[in-house]
């Protein structure tokens, strides 16, 4: 496995392995990598000829109260990660390399309307600071097929718009949220956990199990879904609720009555740690 910190250096091995013939996987992370980023290695690995993993906290994505400094990093224990999944390359570039005319940048892709609502409206340059650095990534890593968490459903659907609008020669996969044994969705951010916090955390992903398995027994009015989320979320003493949406699963816009393929979204704060799961559904039509 090589290990560079030059994306000279990586684009010219990947161009190498596609000229001749081989195909490229890219997983792009922040590092602090968990059996989550695991599963997206993995299915990389078996899928593709050569395997490009990124580590890179990006200061463009987090807003100026955010947890840029404190984000936790552990680039030994990431690269034994990728090294043990079977991982070729990874690049984890400095921000003066990714970035060497400054940040903020003068270039910044924005994707409307999916952008807009949940994370977007509780973080408001989170999703351009986003979409900037996954459009650097593709250019970094050139033609490949691109693995993402559906845990982060809204960036999922943002990522799959640019790429389609900007014609970028990647193909986005998605991938299943992996979760601890009592529901928790794994994050990075679950390390901010207190041992109480920790405890009641996966309130998040069974409210919204709940309301899902409220529109699979017929509930078509999405405030009483969303209210059904929040009350279960707020009946948990630390948890301090931030949002919980029923949206279309690819525009992410509001459906009313419910109809189609849905998602159920939610955000909590726990201490220091704001969490975000989400949850399929489908209202079936009426027969
Ligand atoms: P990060 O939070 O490190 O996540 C990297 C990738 O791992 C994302 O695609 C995310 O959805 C996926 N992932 C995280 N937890 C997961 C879980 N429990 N199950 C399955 N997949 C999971 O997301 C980012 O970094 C950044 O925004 C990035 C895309 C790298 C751009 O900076």
């Amino acid at each position: 496995m090589q290990v560079l910190t030059e994306i000279r250096a990586a684009r010219a091995l990947l161009d190498g392995v596609r000229a001749g013939g081989g195909t490229v996987g890219l997983v792009p992370t922040m590092g602090y990598l968990h059996e989550g980023h695991r599963s997206l290695m993995d299915r990389s690995v078996g899928e593709r000829d050569v395997t490009f993993v990124t580590i890179f906290v990006n200061p463009l994505q987090f807003g100026a109260d955010e947890d840029l400094a404190t984000y936790p990093r552990d680039l030994d224990s990431d690269t034994a990660m990728c090294e043990a999944a079977g991982v070729d390359v990874v690049l984890h570039p400095g921000v003066a390399e990714m970035y060497p005319q400054s940040t903020p940048t003068l270039t910044s892709v924005s994707v409307a309307e999916i952008s807009a609502p949940m994370e977007g409206a509780s973080r408001p340059t989170h999703f351009a600071g986003v979409a900037t650095v996954v459009a650097k990534l593709f250019n970094i890593c050139g033609p490949c097929r691109a693995y993402f968490g559906e845990k982060d459903w809204q960036q999922l659907a943002v990522i799959r718009r640019m790429a389609a609008d900007l014609s970028f020669p990647v193909e986005v996969a998605g991938c299943p949220t992996v979760r601890e044994a009592d529901g928790l969705a794994m994050s990075s951010r679950n390390a901010y956990l207190s041992a109480e916090e920790r405890a009641a955390a996966p309130v998040l992903h069974w409210a919204l199990v709940a309301g899902a398995a409220a529109v699979a027994a017929g509930e078509r009015d999405p405030a009483k879904v969303r209210q059904l989320v929040a009350d279960l979320i707020r009946a948990e003493p630390l948890a301090e609720f931030d949002y919980a949406e029923v949206v279309d699963a690819e525009t992410l816009q509001e459906v009313d009555p419910l109809a189609g393929k849905l998602r159920l979204l939610a955000a909590v704060r726990f201490g220091r740690a704001r969490l975000i799961d989400n949850e399929g559904a489908t209202a079936a039509a009426p027969t």
